[in-house]
């Protein structure tokens, strides 16, 4: 089943918990959560401590996608703060192996992303240690984008890489997802969609979700 990731950029903030448990109830497999510092990405998010409040009532996996410089400094920080998945940025991290290795000896699933310039090939001596591939389809910073079409062909060669190096690596697709291009995103490779204006924007987040798994169906 491809799993979806609401992406609580687009929540209510006001309303965080509330927002958070209507996810979990509507059948959302995990929940992202963008971590931005104003300086790899222009805008600023949240940090661990609240990353750490999410954890305490959250039902279903914390799907952590930093999009900060230095990730290598805070990764430890993200996994003492209940990070399920961690994701890092290739463009951003400057001891990769390592922070990978830091991240999969926590114990939790290791990610690593890719902005849309950067080439697929830069994952190459890294596919083999990692859970997942986070593909930007969007550049990196704000909600609301609209998708970028060259991210399919991108999803295609990471799914060819994937199979190549006999790694267990799944795809995650982030930037611009919404109902109408699920399936496309989906059949190019993609095995988790994170999805944020899309999902928060609308009034039955479980009309939504009914509607994804439907529009998904007999794919992952
Ligand atoms: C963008 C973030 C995304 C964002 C997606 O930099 O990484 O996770 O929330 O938002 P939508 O689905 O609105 O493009
Ligand atoms: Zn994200």
């Amino acid at each position: 089943m491809i799993k979806i990731s609401p992406s609580i950029l687009s929540a209510d903030f006001m309303r965080l918990g509330a927002e958070i448990k209507a996810a979990e109830a509507a059948g959302a497999d995990v929940l992202h959560i963008d971590i931005m510092d104003g300086h790899f990405v222009p805008n600023i998010t949240i940090g661990p401590g609240v990353v750490e409040s999410i954890k305490k009532i959250s039902a279903i996996p914390l799907d952590v996608h930093l999009m900060i410089s230095d990730p290598d400094k805070y990764a430890e920080d993200f996994i003492k703060a209940g990070s399920d998945y961690l994701t890092v940025h290739v463009e951003a991290a400057t001891h990769l192996h390592r922070t990978v290795q830091v991240i999969k000896n926590a114990g939790i699933k290791a990610g690593v992303s890719l902005n849309p310039a950067t080439p697929v090939c830069s994952l190459d001596c890294i596919l083999s240690d990692i859970d997942l591939v986070l593909v930007m389809s969007v550049n990196p910073g704000f909600g609301g984008q609209s998708f970028i079409p060259s991210a399919l062909s991108k999803i295609r060669a990471i799914k060819t890489a994937i199979k190549e190096k006999g790694s267990n690596a799944i795809i995650e697709v982030d930037g611009g997802v919404k109902p109408a291009n699920a399936r496309e995103v989906a059949e190019a490779g993609a095995d988790m969609l994170v999805m944020g204006s899309a999902f928060f924007s609308v009034e039955d987040y479980g009309v939504l979700m009914k509607d994804l798994r439907k529009k998904l169906e007999g794919l992952g």
